[in-house]
């Protein structure tokens, strides 16, 4: 086996990889994949309701070495949330830590006031209780810490989990068992000091960058499969490491999801690259008997090459390795459409709005809580264009809004191609046009954020406001300047 650790601990990475400080611990053994639980949920009232803390812990990612980190009940990361569509959520979020937080819902579409942006502090010993109707498709979304200028901190320490949507039909045809053969695999990269500590001193013009990678706070994996094809649900939960996912054996790969919600069929696909915080399901067929690994390539972000280095992407790392019993359960027949949401008309779009992403600025402005730099209708369908005016890579994610890519440095995006995203790379000096829907919950006064995902981009100002307005506002009567919070 040799593994992400083994490359880490022969010092290879560090040579590729100049200004990215190299791990001191050695080489841990692989272990099983950890597979996070599902989080326990009561009904009432019509009401399915969970319950998370955010807390300080310990782990033990190396053996006998422990390490201070942060989770939703676990030491790292969070359970899985789960819920079906047209279901009603409530989610209590009590903070445990020593500092103020916030939980943000990544992908859901939903009423400002409970989407637990920046606006949403949850003081140390409170609780917040959000609760919302699920009003989107099946889809592998997730939730993180948002707090204002410290979202790169919170998540670094382990503040993430899942949380997957269903549609009430299901997927038939897809693998559904969740851990065994309908695997999430949350992806995030640290580097370790030699006391063990997530080492935070020095950072790329990216922000954090890790030379061993973590999946679902496993370091090394291996996951024991018995049936013929599995689904993956990857999230790149890493502050700024980009990965392009592909097998070892350079077999294609099915996809059939990505951010927010399922193709309308399977495509192969010899690789899928995901920026931060995007997500991809895919499926891998498994001969008996014979191990296959998940890696990520080095990729052409289309930077400048120094740009690439100092973010990792000429890295070659080893994911996940996946073990295929000697014999194997049969895998249905693959599904030749998908149950999906067809995608916005382009004709239904109300308007255009450009978006240049610079250096920790989006239109030249940097963050302000206190600014609404735009005002969208309630249920709108809009084309915002995506301007990398830079030379690094950005991407990104809009709250409460579903789309898909349409264009992308000038070319097309034939309808047959495209796929629900919520989080969208935008390459260096190249411009992206997405169709945006938005959600149906006007309120003048509580913005959503659109932002660079890259999240110390983010911390550094990297960040917009938006509110929704009911249709038959006039978005030049909407106040543009909020109360300080
Ligand atoms: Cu995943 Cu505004 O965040
Ligand atoms: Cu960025």
């Amino acid at each position: 086996f040799l593994g992400l650790a083994g490359v880490a601990a022969g010092g290879l990475l560090l040579g590729g990889c100049a200004g990215v400080p190299a791990s001191q611990l050695g080489t841990p053994a692989p272990r099983p994949l950890a597979i996070p639980p599902l989080a326990p949920s009561a009904r009432r009232d019509g009401v399915r309701t969970f319950a998370l803390t955010a807390a300080p812990g310990t782990s033990a990612f190396h053996p006998g070495v422990d390490t201070p980190t942060w989770g939703y009940g676990l030491p790292f990361g969070g359970p899985t949330l789960r819920a079906t569509r047209g279901e009603r959520v409530r989610v209590h979020v009590t903070n445990g830590l020593p500092e103020t937080t916030s939980t943000h819902w990544h992908g859901m579409t939903l009423p400002a006031e409970h989407d637990g942006g920046p606006h949403s502090p949850i003081e140390p010993g409170a609780t917040w209780s959000p609760e919302w109707t699920i009003e989107q498709p099946a889809a592998t979304l997730w939730y993180h810490p948002h707090p204002h200028g410290v979202t790169e901190r919170h998540v670094h320490r382990g503040l993430a989990g899942l949380f997957l949507v269903d549609d009430p039909e299901g997927a038939p045809g897809l693998p559904h068992r969740y851990g065994v053969d309908d695997v999430p695999v949350v992806v995030t990269d640290r580097t370790f000091t030699a006391d063990g500590a997530f080492d935070t001193r020095r950072r790329s013009a990216h922000g954090l960058i890790g030379d061993t990678l973590l999946v679902n706070g496993t370091l090394a994996p291996y996951l024991a499969v018995s049936s013929s094809r599995i689904r993956l649900r990857l999230l790149n939960a890493s502050p700024a490491r980009c990965y392009r996912f592909a097998r070892s054996d350079e077999r294609p790969m099915l996809i059939v999801g990505t951010d927010s919600g399922l193709l309308a069929a399977p495509r192969a696909v010899s690789a899928a690259l995901l920026t931060p915080g995007e997500r991809a399901e895919l499926l891998l067929d498994l001969d008996p008997g014979r191990p296959v690994t998940l890696r990520s390539l080095p990729q052409d972000l289309g930077a400048v090459s120094g740009t690439e280095r100092s973010i990792g992407a000429s890295d070659t790392l080893d994911v996940l390795q996946i073990r295929p019993a000697g014999v194997l359960e049969p895998a249905p027949p693959l599904p030749e459409v998908l149950p999906h949401e067809p995608g916005p008309d382009e004709s239904a779009a109300t308007g255009v709005r450009r978006f240049t992403l610079g250096n920790d600025v989006i239109n030249g402005k940097s963050m302000d809580m206190t600014r609404i730099d735009e005002v969208v209708h309630a249920g709108a369908t809009e084309i915002w264009e995506l301007v990398n005016v830079h030379s690094r890579p950005h991407n990104l994610h809009v709250h409460d809004a579903r789309g898909q890519v349409i264009e992308a440095g000038g070319r097309a995006v034939p309808p047959a191609q495209r796929s629900w995203k919520d989080t969208v790379y935008v390459p260096p000096r190249t411009t992206v046009r997405v169709l945006l829907r938005f959600g149906r919950h006007p309120d003048p006064g509580r913005p959503f954020m659109y932002h660079c995902h890259l999240l110390y981009h983010e911390d550094q100002g990297m960040m917009g406001q938006f509110v929704v307005v009911g249709d038959g506002t006039d978005p030049g009567s909407v106040p543009r300047t909020l109360a300080a919070t």
